[in-house]
C-alpha cells in the first residue's frame, strides 16, 4: 500500500446545517448546506465530502453544486443504506458532520477555452451538474457546451427545473433521453450513446467529461473514440466504494491507484487496460 500523507484538516469534521431538504424523486433526497459562519468549502467541480451522522457512520457524498455558489453547498443522496436512511430522515435544521473536500476533481484550468462535450446517465448529473454550472457561471472562459443527459425514465430526472434551463440557453446545446418513456414524454427515447453520433464537434479541442453508472462508460467511450476525441480529453469519474477518503482504508484502490486521493476524476488514458477501472 502505497504512503500517503494526511493533514489534521482531513480528520477535522466541521458542523454543516442543512438550510433546505427536499424529495427529488422517490429515491433521492437533495441538501443545501452550510458550514458554521458560513465559511466556504472551498471545493473544486468533481470532488466530494466525508457526510456523518453521530453514532450512525460516515460516507464518502459527491458535492453537486459549483464552487461559484457562496455560502453553502448542495449534495444529493440516494437512500440506499443505513447512513443515507438516516441522512433522508432529516430536514432543514438538523446538522450533520463534514470533513473534506476531498478527491481530486475536474481540470477546470485545462479546460478553459476548449469546446466541452458532458455525458451524464443516472446518478452521474449530480457530481456534473457542480462543472456544469461552474462552466455557465464563467460562459465566456469557454468554448461550445453540448451537454447529453440520459435516464431510465422521465420520473428519474433530478433538478428538471435546471436542466429547463440549460435547455434554453442559446450558448448551450442540451438534450437528454431516457430508456423507457410514457405517454406525455416528448424528448428522445433510447440510450444515451445514440446521442453522441448526432453531436458536431471538432475533436482536437474538445474535452469530453463523462459520470455515470460504471456499465456507461465502456459504449459511451467508443462512441467518443468514434468522434476521434483523444483518448487524454476524455474525463470519467469514477465510483468506487469509498470509505475514509482519505487513502488509508484501501476500499477504493484501482490497481496501484486510490479513487479518492489519485481520482475520482481521471483521464481515460491513465485507465484503460485495467480491468478494475472501467
Ligand atoms: S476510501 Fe479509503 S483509501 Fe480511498
Amino acid at each position: 500500500m502505497k504512503a500517503v500523507k494526511i493533514k489534521d484538516s482531513e480528520y477535522e469534521i466541521k458542523k454543516g446545517k442543512i438550510l433546505k431538504a427536499k424529495m427529488l424523486t422517490t429515491m433521492e433526497k437533495y441538501f443545501e448546506i452550510a458550514l458554521p459562519g458560513g465559511e466556504s468549502l472551498d471545493h473544486e467541480p468533481g470532488q466530494f465530502v466525508e457526510v456523518s451522522i453521530l453514532g450512525i457512520g460516515e460516507a464518502p457524498i459527491s458535492i453537486s453544486s459549483s464552487p461559484t455558489k457562496r455560502g453553502s453547498f448542495e449534495l444529493v443522496v440516494r437512500n440506499a443504506g443505513k447512513l443515507s436512511g438516516a441522512l433522508h430522515k432529516l430536514e432543514a435544521g438538523d446538522e450533520v458532520g463534514i470533513r473534506g473536500p476531498f478527491g481530486k476533481g475536474f481540470p477546470v484550468r485545462i479546460l478553459e477555452g476548449n469546446d466541452l462535450l458532458f455525458v451524464a446517465a443516472g446518478l452521474g448529473v449530480v457530481p456534473l451538474r457542480s462543472l456544469i454550472n461552474f462552466v455557465i457561471d464563467n460562459r465566456r472562459d469557454f468554448g461550445k457546451v453540448n451537454i447529453l443527459l440520459g435516464c431510465r425514465t422521465p420520473q428519474n430526472m433530478l433538478f428538471n427545473d435546471e436542466l429547463e434551463q440549460w435547455g434554453k440557453r442559446l450558448d448551450v446545446n442540451f438534450n437528454c433521453t431516457v430508456d423507457k418513456a410514457d405517454p406525455d414524454w416528448k424528448g428522445n427515447v433510447g440510450l444515451i450513446t445514440t446521442l453522441i453520433p448526432g453531436i458536431n464537434l471538432e475533436p482536437e479541442r474538445t474535452f469530453a467529461v463523462v459520470v455515470g453508472p460504471p456499465i456507461m462508460y465502456k459504449f459511451v467511450i467508443v462512441e467518443l473514440l468514434k468522434k476521434q476525441i483523444p483518448e487524454r480529453q476524455i474525463l470519467v469519474s469514477l465510483e468506487r466504494h469509498m470509505k475514509c477518503g482519505l487513502g488509508k482504508c484501501g476500499h477504493c484502490q484501482i490497481n496501484n491507484m486510490y479513487c479518492c486521493q489519485d481520482g475520482p476524476v481521471f483521464t481515460y488514458d491513465k485507465i484503460k487496460g485495467i480491468p478494475e477501472a472501467l
